[in-house]
């Protein structure tokens, strides 16, 4: 079953978070073929949430703090996401590592928050365009995932979304042999972990990427915000 994971990102208000959820809601059914997981805004999850409930999909958080509660401005705990039935959250992204300085020893940390609320983390990778050109990707990715997975993870309760930050938001997909050599390469890593790849899948390249080897699923930003365009890279997961 492959993992169709929409990171919204910090975009929508409300009523375009009720909407988009109300039409993912009605159109997608209960598939053996892949599950599907929004991850709205923080203040747009407990939204989502009433609109998914007995609905065939699952939410999540973008990001959550190491500890559980306390004086942490702005921060939201990964029991804070759990209470709002959150399944998942994504720890790690680009975004995050990039814009918020986050370095591999604090994601690790945002996923054992995870593990320890229930959550299922979904540790993000990615090399820059930088390092894939002076040869160093692997060197990365090996680096990070060495740094970013607690000794709390395990198959069930952890995720792996290879994102090369050069086709993120960029239009630019890495060809089917590099995300092939990279889910391989990683697969070596991490063993019997679930990987995704994210990095500007939309419906007209999510099949062919669903069906490269070691492609567990896609995490999916731009496209994920316009609800047919979603459903469409999901359905591509059955056939
Ligand atoms: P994108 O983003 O699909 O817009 O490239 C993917 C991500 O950042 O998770």
């Amino acid at each position: 079953m492959k993992l169709i994971v929409g990171n919204w990102k910090m975009n929508g208000l409300t009523a375009d978070c009720r909407d988009r959820a109300g039409q993912l809601a009605a159109a997608v059914k209960s598939s053996p073929s892949f599950q599907m997981v929004l991850c709205p805004p923080m203040p747009m999850v407990g939204v989502v949430a009433d609109i998914l409930k007995g609905s065939a999909i699952q939410w999540g958080g973008q990001d959550c703090h190491e500890q559980s509660s306390g004086a942490f401005t702005g921060d939201t705990s990964a029991e804070m996401l759990k209470d709002l039935g959150c399944g998942y959250v994504i720890v790690g992204h680009s975004e995050r590592r990039q814009g918020h300085k986050e370095t591999s020893e604090t994601v690790a940390g945002k996923a054992k928050a995870a593990h320890r609320a229930g959550l299922i983390a979904i540790i993000c990778v990615g090399e820059t365009d930088e390092e894939r050109t002076a040869g160093r990707a692997d060197q990365v990715i090996s680096g990070q995932l060495k740094l970013s997975i607690p000794e709390t993870a395990t198959p069930e309760n952890t995720v792996i979304a290879y994102e090369p930050i050069w086709a993120i938001g960029t239009g630019k997909t890495a060809s089917d042999n590099d995300i092939s050599y990279m889910h391989s390469f990683i697969q070596k890593e991490v063993k019997d972990f679930r990987i995704l790849y994210g990095g500007s899948v939309k419906s007209s390249n999510a099949k062919k990427i669903l069906h490269i080897f070691h492609v567990d699923g896609v995490l999916v930003g731009g496209a994920s915000l316009k609800a047919d365009e979603f459903a469409a890279i999901a359905e591509s997961a059955g056939n």
